[in-house]
C-alpha cells in the first residue's frame, strides 16, 4: 500500500511516498530557512505563501522521483495539529482536495505522534517504550503503547526545548535555527564554563515536567552570575554550556521516568533528538535502549507522515472531509504518575 504523506505545519513544505509505513520510496523536503534567516524566527505569513508556491512542486516532485503517477498511490496522509494555523490549512486543504479528485482513502495525521513514528520506519520497535517527543513547540515524555496511543507523563510547563535553544541563538546571533546552530557551535565549547541552574519540579503532580524559562533567562540575563571566570565568554562556550544544561534537564526527568516505570526503551522524536549532545549522552546509558530516528528524519519530514497514515488507513480510519486544522494539540491529556 502507497502511501503519499504531506507535511506543512512549520518551515518545511514536504511531500513522501511510503510503502506499508516501512519502505520511503520517495522523500523531498522543500526548506524555507533562507526566508526565514534574516527574522531570526519563522514568520507564519511568509511560511503560509510559501507552502501555497511550493506544496503542488513539491508532490510532483515526491512522485516523479518515485517514478509513480497520482493513481498509483493508495491513500493520502496529512499533518493537521499542531502547527502555524495557514501553514497548516494550505497542506490540509490541498490533500483534502487531491484526496477527493482520485477518490482516495484520506487520513489527517497528529504531527507530534508523527514524529514518534519517524524511529519505527527503520527498526522494529516493540511497545511498551517512552516516547522522548522534543520540538519547537513540544516537550514531552510518554509511555507508548500503540502508534496512536501515548499517555503523557510530562511536559514543558513554559518554553519547550527546541524553543529556548531558539530563544538563546536569536540572542546571541548564533543563527537560525537555533538548535543546529547552538550544536554546532558547541563542539567547540567546554560545558564547564558556566554552571546554570536546573530547574527543581520534584513535587506537586511535576514529577516528570520540564521547565526552559529558568534557563533562558539565566543565559541571556543572568550569564554573569553563572559564568566560571576562568573562561573567556565565546559563542562557543556559552552555547556548550547552555546545551549540557538544557540536555541534562530533559534527561532527569526521563531517567526517572524509567526509574518509575521499569520501561527500559526510550524512542525519540522531533527536531531536538538530532541533537548530539542528547544522543551521545542517553547513549552512554547502558542499561537502556535508545533509538533515534535518522537524521533526515528528526526534523519535519512527509515520510513520518505518510508512515503513520498508513496504519490508520490500514485499520480503516478515514477523516471526514469537514475535517480542520487545529495550532495546538487535540486529546493529549497529562496523567502524571504512569499507571
Ligand atoms: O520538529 P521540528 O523540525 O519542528 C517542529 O515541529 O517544531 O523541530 C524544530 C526545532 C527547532 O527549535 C530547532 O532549533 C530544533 O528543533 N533543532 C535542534 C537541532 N536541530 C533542530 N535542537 C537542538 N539540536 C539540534 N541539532
Ligand atoms: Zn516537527
Amino acid at each position: 500500500m502507497k502511501i503519499l504523506g504531506i507535511e506543512s505545519s512549520c518551515d518545511e513544505t514536504a511531500a513522501a511516498v511510503v510503502e506499508n509505513g516501512k519502505h520511503i520510496i520517495s522523500s523531498v523536503v522543500a526548506t524555507q530557512i533562507p526566508f526565514h534567516t534574516m527574522y531570526n524566527g519563522v514568520v507564519p505569513e511568509i511560511a503560509s505563501r510559501k507552502h501555497t508556491e511550493w506544496i503542488l512542486p513539491v508532490v510532483k516532485q515526491a512522485l516523479s522521483e518515485a517514478e509513480l503517477t497520482i493513481r498509483d498511490i493508495d491513500g493520502i496522509a496529512v499533518t493537521n495539529s499542531p502547527g502555524l494555523m495557514g501553514s497548516l490549512l494550505v497542506g490540509l486543504t490541498f490533500a483534502k482536495t487531491l484526496a477527493w479528485s482520485i477518490d482516495a482513502p484520506f487520513i489527517a495525521v497528529n504531527h507530534m505522534l508523527a514524529h514518534l513514528y519517524a524511529a519505527h520506519i527503520n527498526e522494529e520497535i516493540p511497545y511498551p517504550y517512552l516516547g522522548l517527543l522534543v520540538s519547537g513547540g513540544h516537550s514531552i515524555i510518554c509511555r507508548v503503547s500503540g502508534f496512536d496511543q501515548i499517555e503523557i507523563l510530562g511536559t514543558t510547563i513554559d518554553d519547550a526545548v527546541g524553543e529556548a535553544f531558539d530563544k538563546v541563538a536569536k540572542f546571541y546571533n548564533f543563527g537560525y535555527p537555533g538548535g543546529v546552530a547552538i550544536d554546532k557551535l558547541a563542539r567547540e565549547g567546554n560545558p564547564a564554563a558556566a554552571s546554570f541552574p536546573m530547574p527543581s519540579l520534584h513535587k506537586g503532580g511535576h514529577e516528570y515536567d520540564v521547565s526552559y524559562s529558568g534557563l533562558k533567562t539565566a543565559v541571556i540575563n543572568q550569564i554573569d552570575q553563572f559564568w566560571n571566570p576562568a573562561f573567556e565568554k565565546t559563542p562557543q562556550h556559552i552555547a556548550a554550556a547552555f546545551q549540557e544544561t538544557a540536555v541534562r534537564i530533559l534527561l532527569s526527568r526521563l531517567l526517572k521516568a524509567v526509574r518509575d516505570t521499569g520501561l527500559t526503551t526510550i524512542v525519540a522524536g522531533g527536531g531536538v533528538a538530532a541533537n548530539s549532545r542528547l544522543r551521545e549522552l542517553l547513549a552512554s546509558e547502558k542499561n537502556l535502549r535508545c533509538i533515534f530516528p535518522p537524521l533526515k528524519l528528526c526534523g519535519d519530514n512527509g515520510a513520518m507522515i505518510a508512515g503513520i497514515g498508513y496504519h490508520y488507513l490500514v485499520r480503516g480510519d478515514r477523516s471526514p472531509w469537514s475535517i480542520g486544522a487545529s495550532a495546538r494539540v487535540q486529546g493529549f491529556r497529562k496523567s502524571g504518575r504512569p499507571s
